[in-house]
Formats: structure tokens, C-alpha cells, sequence
């Protein structure tokens, strides 16, 4: 009933729905452990015969609730919630991957999903190979191997906020039988619903707007169980032959549209752990109850955040899809009609120096590892998260030196431009 209601009633009203008498907020089932009458019911729950709670690292039954929200949210068929984002991305991939396959990413990604990718799958034997998601489709093509098991892109990239072009990635994607995973973070499904557009999985890092607070670090899997597995099993082992550790199950035989979502949860969330607490999950559902008007928020605080500084002589660019001078304008229209997101990037005139000078000026507009929060925040990543990198290095990765990444927030938007004015107002 929940899928056909609209999205700002789904933050309020989906996942946990009280029965006669029970508590109205989703309670917080802080327990390891879920007790049975008898041994052969617990037995059926290990061979998977029937669903339950047995143990909080498989399932627990605050987190599914708020599982059960997002995919609401998103228009999956499930979700599982991770203890963080870096873990959504490694066991979207891992679910599908093992020692000599590969995958194609787009590099406009992350940088912990980029080291994630590049450096540590690659020690567990997956390889990938990093595109540009602005190259030819044939470009793009090229990159494909036959041991090819997933296409990987971010709806709105982190920092550089480029917009990916979902549709012509999926087309890729399913021409060479993969499915393709997006990491859908910045604009939430309040403002791009990926599914739509032909995404077969979406990631979360929960951490930044669906939170939205600053107060738990998670992640999430969505699938849309619209991936046709057994089309192409020999692709994809995993799922479509039977799990010697499951006493020879096979996932797309007996979970149907949920063979990708039971895997993770029964195999690799068994294996692998990082779960979070039910009381993270239950500061997420909180978040996510507000997400509809945050979101709207942050995108009108943030479009005038960028008309503002792209008018200002001090400021050398402005990278924000709402502008109509930004490159991304008009795939911004097409994928996010309501607005992208609160992130912009910015560039002052002067050198390393003058951006460093303007942020220690701020007042009110903190500056901090994190992004996605209801406080505007700013960081510059060539003082902070890249500063053991020269000027040349830090082009090289894609990083301009005097690239400002300001999360614009929530609040009166007159008072964070009079910040953002009065520390301008200090720069020589
Ligand atoms: C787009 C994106 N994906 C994934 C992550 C990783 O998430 P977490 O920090 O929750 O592990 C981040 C973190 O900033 C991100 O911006």
C-alpha cells in the first residue's frame, strides 16, 4: 500500500506501521538476539526456510523498517542498511564480483569509493576500469571484457557535483548484460529516483541528507529486482547456482525478484558483518521523516547561494547545475527537475592562499569533514582531505587547488549570504 503513496508521505509514513496498541514511533529493538519456542523453528530460519529474527547482524527488525522506508522511497523491491556508505558501495559490488572479474565505473566518483575501487577491491583480485561518464558510447563500450559484472556511477558527483547521464549508462549497462549501480546520495530519491530512468541498483551513504543531522554514519542498498539474473547466469554464478553454504540453494530459483537482496543479506551480511545499531537506524528514520522539506530547502538556499557568487568579481567559478551557465544545466533538467542538491563548488580569484584566507573569515558556516548536513559547511579539499598534494597533483586528480566545496544549508539564506559576504569583504 505504502508504494503508491507519494514520496513526502513516504518519509513521513512508510516502513513501520503499527499494530492495535503498539508503540506510534518506530521503537528501537536494541537486542542481539530473538528468542524461540522450539528447535526446529529456529532451524528453519538458518536454512532459510522461513523469514524471522535470529540474530541483529542478519536482521533486525528497527533496521528493516527503515530499510523498508528507503526502498518505499526509492521504488525497490528491498533494502538492506549498512554501517556505512563506503560499506553500501562494497557490498553492492562484492554481491556480484568475486577474484577475476571486473567492473566499469565512471571516475567522477567519491574519493573513498574511488581508493575503495581502485586500491582495496583490487587487492581482493576485482579490477576495475575508471571512465569518463562525458565519453562517446562507444568510448565507454570499449572498456567491456568478458568478465564485465557491474557499470558504477554517482546520480551527482562528490565534489565535483557532474551529473550523470543515467539513461545512456543503463543503455551501456545492458547492452553488455550488467546491471548498473548508482550511488544516488547527493540528490535522494526526494529529487532523482534512478530506477526510473533504467538503474537496477541504487547505494546510499545515509550519512549526508537522509540523516541529515550529523548524527549516525550509515549506508543502504536498494534493488529494483527488475534485473533479469538467470538471463545472464553464466555472468553471474552467485546468484543463479546453487550456494553450497546455503545446502545448495540458488538464490534466483528461490527468491525470484529478491535473489540479489537475500544474497546480500544471508550471505554477506552474515559473512562480512557492518550493520548498524538499531539506535543509528532509528536517528536515520528520524532524519528521513524530514527529508521532503530539507531537501526542497537546501536546493532553494543553494541556487541562491550560486547566483550569488557567480555575480561577485572576487569569485573566479561557480560549478552548481542549477545555473544555466553550468555545463550540467541541462542534464540537471532532464534528471532533476526539482533541484539537485545544496552542494556547490567554487573557485575565488587569488591562489590556494586567498581560498584558506576566506574561510578562516567565515562565522557562522563551519568548516568541516562532512557535507549534506541542515548547517551550511564548507571544506577545502586541497587543505584538507588532499593536502599532501602539490597544485599539479591535485589537477592530475581531478581537484582544481582553489576548489571550495560549500554544503549550503538550511538555514535563513539571507544569513548565510551575509557570511559569505562579510568574509569576501576580507580578502585583499
Ligand atoms: C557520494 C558518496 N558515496 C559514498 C560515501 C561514503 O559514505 P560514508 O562516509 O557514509 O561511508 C560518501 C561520503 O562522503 C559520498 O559522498
Amino acid at each position: 500500500m505504502t508504494q503508491k503513496m507519494k514520496p513526502a508521505t513516504l518519509c513521513v509514513q512508510a516502513g513501520w506501521t503499527p499494530k492495535n496498541g503498539e508503540s506510534r514511533v518506530l521503537p528501537i529493538i536494541q537486542s542481539t538476539t530473538f528468542k524461540y519456542d522450539n528447535t526446529e523453528e529456529m532451524a528453519d530460519l538458518f536454512d532459510l526456510k522461513k523469514e524471522g529474527y535470529f540474530y541483529t547482524r542478519l536482521q533486525n527488525p528497527t533496521n528493516d523498517a527503515v530499510a523498508a522506508k528507503i526502498a518505499a522511497l526509492e521504488g525497490g523491491v528491498g533494502a538492506m542498511l549498512t554501517s556505512s556508505g563506503q560499506a553500501a558501495n562494497f557490498y553492492a559490488i562484492f554481491n556480484i564480483c568475486q577474484a577475476g572479474d571486473h567492473f566499469v565505473t565512471s571516475n567522477e566518483i567519491y574519493g573513498g569509493t574511488y581508493n575503495l575501487f581502485g586500491v582495496t577491491l583490487k587487492k581482493l583480485g576485482i579490477e576495475c576500469t575508471f571512465i569518463s561518464q562525458e565519453a562517446s558510447e562507444e568510448e565507454i563500450d570499449a572498456a567491456f571484457r568478458p568478465n564485465t559484472k557491474a557499470l558504477f556511477g554517482e546520480t551527482i558527483s562528490n565534489p565535483g557535483g557532474q551529473i550523470l547521464d543515467i539513461e545512456k549508462f543503463a543503455r551501456i549497462a545492458h547492452k553488455h548484460g550488467v546491471p548498473l549501480i548508482i550511488d544516488n546520495t547527493f540528490p535522494t530519491p526526494i529529487n532523482c529516483r534512478p530506477f526510473e530512468w533504467g538503474a537496477d541498483i541504487v547505494t546510499h551513504s545515509t550519512t549526508k541528507y537522509m540523516d541529515g543531522h550529523a548524527t549516525q554514519v550509515g549506508g543502504c542498498v536498494v534493488d529494483s529486482g527488475n534485473f533479469d539474473w538467470d538471463a545472464h547466469a553464466d555472468k553471474f554464478p552467485g546468484l543463479c547456482t546453487p550456494d553450497e553454504s546455503y545446502h545448495g540453494l540458488t538464490y534466483t530459483k528461490k527468491f525470484g525478484k529478491m535473489a540479489y537482496m537475500t544474497k546480500l543479506v544471508a550471505q554477506l551480511m552474515r559473512d562480512l558483518g557492518s550493520i548498524p545499531s538499531p539506535h543509528n537506524a532509528f536517528l536515520l528514520n528520524l532524519g528521513l521523516e524530514t527529508l521532503h522539506l530539507r531537501m526542497q530547502r537546501h536546493c532553494e538556499n543553494a541556487q541562491r547561494v550560486a547566483e550569488f557568487l557567480e555575480k561577485d568579481d572576487r569569485v573566479a567559478w561557480v560549478h552548481y547545475s542549477g545555473l544555466p551557465s553550468d555545463k550540467n544545466y541541462s542534464l540537471a533538467k532532464k534528471y532533476l527537475p526539482n533541484g539537485s542538491c545544496g552542494v556547490i563548488a567554487f573557485g575565488l580569484k587569488g591562489d590556494r592562499q586567498t581560498a584558506i584566507q576566506f574561510m578562516d573569515a567565515l562565522k557562522m558556516i563551519a568548516i568541516v569533514t562532512h557535507v549534506a548536513d541542515a548547517r551550511t559547511c564548507v571544506l577545502h579539499p586541497a587543505s584538507h582531505t588532499h593536502r599532501q598534494l602539490s597544485d599539479e597533483q591535485l589537477r592530475e586528480a581531478g581537484v582544481a587547488p582553489d576548489l571550495i566545496r560549500l554544503s549550503v544549508g538550511i538555514e535563513d539564506c539571507e544569513d548565510i549570504l551575509a557570511d559569505i559576504r562579510q568574509a569576501l569583504n576580507t580578502i585583499k
